[in-house]
């Protein structure tokens, strides 16, 4: 395991134990079949997403919706960040005050442990799509309603198709729930291969990093979906 990786799994709060005669991580070696000397690469090298056409008249689409009652209160739509030809594609929940404000998701307190979640599978930000459920922020970052989520639910399969992930990794209960369309909780969904609706498309779902913030001892189970969710890529490319 690589030092760096380490660190961001410190991050997380996970210690990774090493055996002092092989300097070898236990138990974590699917992690450094996963990271590849290109990935380190895009980490310090970063080149800005050129969209395609069909993804930017999305995006405007998006931009203009007023399909439920959200439009009156954001600031701005968040439509999503990334590769557009990611293999991983991460799911949230909504934006919240600070990603309303910057129009990215993922960007204050948990969008920075989010970050480190990716970089300990190998996956800088750049490499994956970010989207939410909800493209609006609901006010004082209430859970969203039935109706706002069917509204969304459109631009969110349209963006599945454009991207063409290889894997969803849906990051919450809200997130898992509606795009699983099952009432099941989290800590049931967790450990499971789903499928998104209508195709073969894998879902892995795991704890919503700002519950981690809140939560921390429950990290260690994060680290375990990721590894799953890493063995369920690997077994699909
Ligand atoms: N939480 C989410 O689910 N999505 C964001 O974009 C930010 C916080």
């Amino acid at each position: 395991m690589q030092s760096y990786q380490r660190q961001y799994l410190k991050e997380m709060g996970i210690e990774v134990w090493l055996d002092k005669n092989s300097s070898v991580a236990i138990n974590e070696t699917v992690v450094e079949e996963q990271v590849s000397a290109k990935s380190i690469a895009t980490e310090v090298k970063v080149t800005p997403p050129v969209f395609p056409e069909a993804l930017i008249n999305l995006a405007k689409q998006v931009a203009a919706c007023q399909q439920c009652v959200l439009h009156e209160s954001r600031t701005q739509t968040v439509f999503g960040v990334g590769n557009p030809n990611a293999d991983w594609l991460v799911i949230g929940e909504a934006p919240g005050a600070d990603e309303d404000s910057q129009g990215e998701p993922f960007v204050g307190r948990a969008g920075k442990l989010l970050n480190s979640m990716l970089l300990a599978m190998g996956l800088p930000r750049e490499q994956v799509f970010i989207a939410n459920i909800l493209k609006c922020r609901p006010p004082n970052n209430r859970d969203p309603q039935a109706e706002e989520v069917l509204a969304c639910e459109t631009y969110l399969r349209q963006q599945i198709d454009l991207i063409k992930p290889k894997i969803i990794l849906a990051v919450g209960r809200i997130a898992a729930q509606n795009l699983l369309k099952l009432e099941t909780p989290i800590g049931k969904m967790r450990g499971n291969r789903y499928q998104y609706p209508d195709s073969e498309l894998p879902v892995i779902v795991t704890y919503h990093p700002a519950y981690l913030l809140r939560s921390p001892r429950e990290k260690r189970k994060v680290w375990e979906d990721l590894k799953l969710a890493m063995q369920t890529y690997k077994a699909i490319v």
